[in-house]
C-alpha cells in the first residue's frame, strides 16, 4: 500500500520517525512537510538527528494566521494527493498541519489515520483542541496513545476504527536514550541534576504579555540555574515587550536557541526539574522521572499528574514557585508505550485498510 504522512511542526518529526522505520520494507511511505516550521533548528535538524529521509514534498507554507496557514496547506496537500493517489494519509497530533492533511484527504475520499487520537484539554479556545477534535471526527483509523484517549472518543460517539497502540514519542525516546551523553551539559555551564530546563511556546502564554510577565518573574525568582531554549514565537514577543533583556540580565537564566532532539532530550534527562507548557515535554519529563511544572491550567496527558510527577501551575508566579520547590516523587508510573508502538500502528493500518 501507499501511505502519505503529513508533518510540519517540530513534535511531528519526532512522531513520524519510528513510523517511517516500521513502514520500510512493508509499504511505500512518503513524507510531506507542510513547511509550518522552517528554521533550521525547528525543522531540518530533526531530520538529520533522527535519520528521517528528506520529505518528497516540502510545501514551504511558512507562518501566517491560522486561517491563512491552514488554507495554503489544504490547497497544496490536495495537489500532492491528487498526484500520488495514496491508500491512506497519516496525520499526527494537533497542529494546523494535522487538520489540513486530514481535511485535504477526506475531501478526496482518501482514508485518514490519526496518530495521537482522542486527546482532549476541553478548552475550546485552544487552537490545538479544535484541530484534534475535527481531525478525530473525520478519521477512519484512530490510533490512541492511551485508554483515557479512547474513552474520550467514545464519549463523542467515536468507537469504530479506534485502537490503543501507545505513544510514538515514547518509542522515539526509548530509541534515543542510548545516545544521551551528559557531556553536552558543559555547553550550557550546568551540572547533572543542578538545573531546571524550561520551554514556553503555547499561544495562550507566548502571545499574552500578562502570562509571560508572570512566567518571567517566576524564572527570576528561582534560586538556581534555568536553561531556556526559546521557541522563535516566544523569543520575538519577549524582545518586543522588553522582557528579554530582563531575563538575560538576571544571571540565573540561560536563554539559548532551540536545541536538536538529542541535545534537548539529554538536557531533559539530567535536569533536576522541568518547567514547560509543551505537550511532548511533559511526557518526556515523566519518562525520565524528572518532576515537571506545567505552566497551563489543564493537560491532555492526565496520567502524568498521578503521583505528583507533573503539577499544573498555570501562568502564576506563586503557583510555579510552590510547584518547583517540591521534592522528586517516589510514586509508580503508568507506561505510555514501548519500542513496538509504530509496528503496532502498521499492523492496525493493514487490518483496517485491506
Ligand atoms: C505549533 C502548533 C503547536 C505545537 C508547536 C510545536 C498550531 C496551531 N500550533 O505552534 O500545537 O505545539 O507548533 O512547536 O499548529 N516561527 C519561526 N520559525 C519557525 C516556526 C515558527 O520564527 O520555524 C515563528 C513565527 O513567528 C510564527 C510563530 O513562530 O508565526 C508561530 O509558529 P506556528 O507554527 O504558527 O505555531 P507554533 O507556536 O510553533
Ligand atoms: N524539542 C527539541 N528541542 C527543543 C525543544 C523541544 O528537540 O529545543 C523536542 C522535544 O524533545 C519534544 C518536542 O520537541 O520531542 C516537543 O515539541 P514542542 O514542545 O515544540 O511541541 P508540543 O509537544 O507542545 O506540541
Amino acid at each position: 500500500m501507499k501511505f502519505i504522512s503529513v508533518v510540519g511542526a517540530r513534535p511531528q518529526f519526532v512522531k513520524v520517525a519510528p513510523v517511517h522505520v516500521a513502514m520500510s520494507g512493508r509499504h511505500e511511505h512518503i513524507i510531506v512537510h507542510t513547511g509550518q516550521h522552517y528554521d533550521y533548528r525547528m525543522s531540518q535538524v530533526f531530520f538529520e538527528v533522527l535519520n528521517i529521509p528528506e520529505p518528497k514534498y516540502d510545501l514551504g507554507v511558512g507562518s501566517g494566521t491560522h486561517g491563512e496557514q491552514t488554507a495554503k496547506m489544504l490547497a497544496l496537500i490536495e495537489d500532492v494527493l491528487i498526484k500520488e493517489r495514496p491508500d491512506c494519509v497519516i496525520v499526527y497530533g494537533d497542529t494546523n498541519s494535522t487538520l489540513a492533511g486530514a481535511l485535504a484527504a477526506v475531501k478526496l475520499n482518501v482514508p485518514v489515520a490519526h496518530v495521537e487520537a482522542g486527546l482532549r484539554s476541553y478548552r475550546h479556545a485552544m487552537p490545538e483542541e479544535i484541530n484534534r477534535v475535527l481531525t478525530d471526527h473525520i478519521s477512519k483509523v484512530l490510533l490512541c496513545p492511551t485508554s483515557v484517549a479512547s474513552s474520550n472518543l467514545a464519549k463523542e460517539g467515536i468507537v469504530k476504527g479506534v485502537h490503543v497502540v501507545g505513544d510514538t514519542m515514547v518509542q522515539s525516546l526509548i530509541e534515543i536514550t542510548p545516545r544521551l551523553d551528559p557531556s553536552v551539559l558543559f555547553r550550557y555551564g550546568v551540572k547533572e541534576k543542578g538545573y531546571v530546563l524550561a520551554t514556553i511556546h503555547r499561544q495562550e502564554n507566548a502571545d499574552s504579555r500578562e502570562n509571560m510577565s508572570e512566567i518571567v518573574e517566576a524564572m527570576l525568582d528561582h534560586a538556581g540555574d534555568i536553561v531556556l531554549p526559546l521557541h522563535p514565537r516566544t523569543a520575538k514577543n519577549l524582545t518586543a515587550w522588553g522582557m528579554m533583556d530582563r531575563l538575560k540580565g538576571a544571571g540565573n537564566v540561560k536563554v539559548v536557541e532551540p536545541m536538536d532532539y538529542v541535545t534537548f532530550t539529554t538536557m531533559e534527562r539530567f535536569a533536576s526539574h522541568i518547567m514547560t507548557d509543551s505537550g511532548g515535554v511533559q511526557k518526556e519529563a515523566y519518562f525520565f522521572k524528572v518532576p515537571c511544572t506545567t505552566v497551563r491550567d489543564e493537560t491532555e496527558w492526565v496520567e502524568t499528574l498521578e503521583g505528583g510527577w507533573n503539577v499544573l501551575a498555570g501562568a502564576s508566579r506563586k503557583r510555579i514557585a510552590v510547584s518547583m520547590a517540591r521534592p522528586v516523587p517516589m510514586s509508580p508510573q503508568t507506561s505510555y508505550g514501548d519500542a513496538s508502538v509504530s509496528s503496532r500502528i502498521v499492523d492496525v493500518l493493514e487490518g483496517e485498510l485491506e
